[in-house]
């Protein structure tokens, strides 16, 4: 990884990082989706795109034949020309800190929507998703691994962290811009996802009617997004995001709190410093 603007890189992204900042021209009408690795980014592609293109929500729906990475593209993964044909109103989405964002996204009207998950479910997650490229066939994980994984990680590297920076650059520019940007919790939005969703919609300009309402359209939307009916589709079963990322591993579990599977006590006490600066600046998760 490369230390770059204050956050760590991943090397094979580099060069997108810096093509998306230099050539991204954000529209007023475009809404992107900003998160961490690991933090609930493919649950929030399905429902964005879900929630903006919902006059069909039956299994002709594109969400049951295309992955939600290819429905909403990845601002720092994909070269300038492939962007550049999206048609408006524009979905898309980045890892990039807020700090680090082109101009033209916070100068624009373009909307926010950033995702954020407690930090040891998203350690965790990450240690199963990244095991697969990190690892070779011969070598089992083992808890060492882990240990040096957890210490890098607790204390800021890991893609595009510090974890508690990443968050606190949108959470406060949230505060201060709430038509700007539109803050979730992946835990809040798991257990209370039917009003998280009416904000959202509201938020990203497509309300919900009051006859949308009567006809459960929101809990349509919650069902087809769940983990449950992501992973039974075939293109998450067998399909390739990219040559070297396989769909299904994109859907493990989807709980909250899975951390107290995988950490010891002691594990998860270094992230006491993270957990300490996120609660001073006001932030609970
Ligand atoms: P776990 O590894 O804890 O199961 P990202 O999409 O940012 O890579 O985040 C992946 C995490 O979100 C994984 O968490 C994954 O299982 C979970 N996830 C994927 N789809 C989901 C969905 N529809 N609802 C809830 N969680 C989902």
């Amino acid at each position: 990884m490369h230390f770059y603007q204050g956050f760590w890189c991943l090397t094979f992204v580099f060069q997108g990082i810096i093509s998306f900042q230099t050539h991204f021209e954000a529209h007023d009408t475009d809404i992107l989706l900003a998160s961490l690795p690991k933090t609930g980014t493919t649950w929030l592609k399905s429902l964005l795109y879900t929630i903006t293109n919902r006059e069909n929500l039956s299994k002709n729906h594109p969400l049951h034949t295309k992955n939600p990475h290819e429905l909403v593209l990845q601002l720092d993964l994909n070269e300038p020309d492939v962007i550049a044909q999206v048609p408006s109103p524009r979905l898309f989405a980045t890892h990039v800190p807020y700090s680090s964002l082109p101009d033209s996204i916070k100068t624009s009207n373009c909307r926010i929507v950033y995702v954020c998950r407690n930090p040891l479910d998203t350690f965790v997650s990450s240690w199963h998703y990244f095991l697969q490229f990190e690892i070779s066939k011969e070598t089992k994980p083992n808890e060492e691994l882990m240990e040096e994984y957890l210490g890098k990680y607790s204390k800021g590297v890991s893609p595009y962290g510090p974890h508690d920076d990443h968050v606190l650059g949108y959470w406060k520019e949230s505060i201060q811009n709430p038509e700007k940007v539109f803050f979730l919790e992946y835990e809040g939005l798991k257990t209370e996802p039917h009003a998280h969703l009416i904000r959202l919609a509201e938020f990203l300009g497509f309300p919900f009617s009051k006859d949308e309402e009567n006809d459960n359209v929101v809990d349509e939307i919650i069902d087809l997004c769940s983990i449950k009916s992501l992973k039974e589709m075939e293109v998450n079963k067998s399909g390739k995001w990219f040559p070297w990322v396989e769909n299904k591993y994109l859907f493990r579990k989807g709980e909250v709190g899975d951390w107290i599977n995988y950490l010891t006590p002691s594990m998860a006490k270094q992230f006491h410093p993270m957990q300490e600066k996120l609660k001073k600046a006001g932030f609970s998760s």
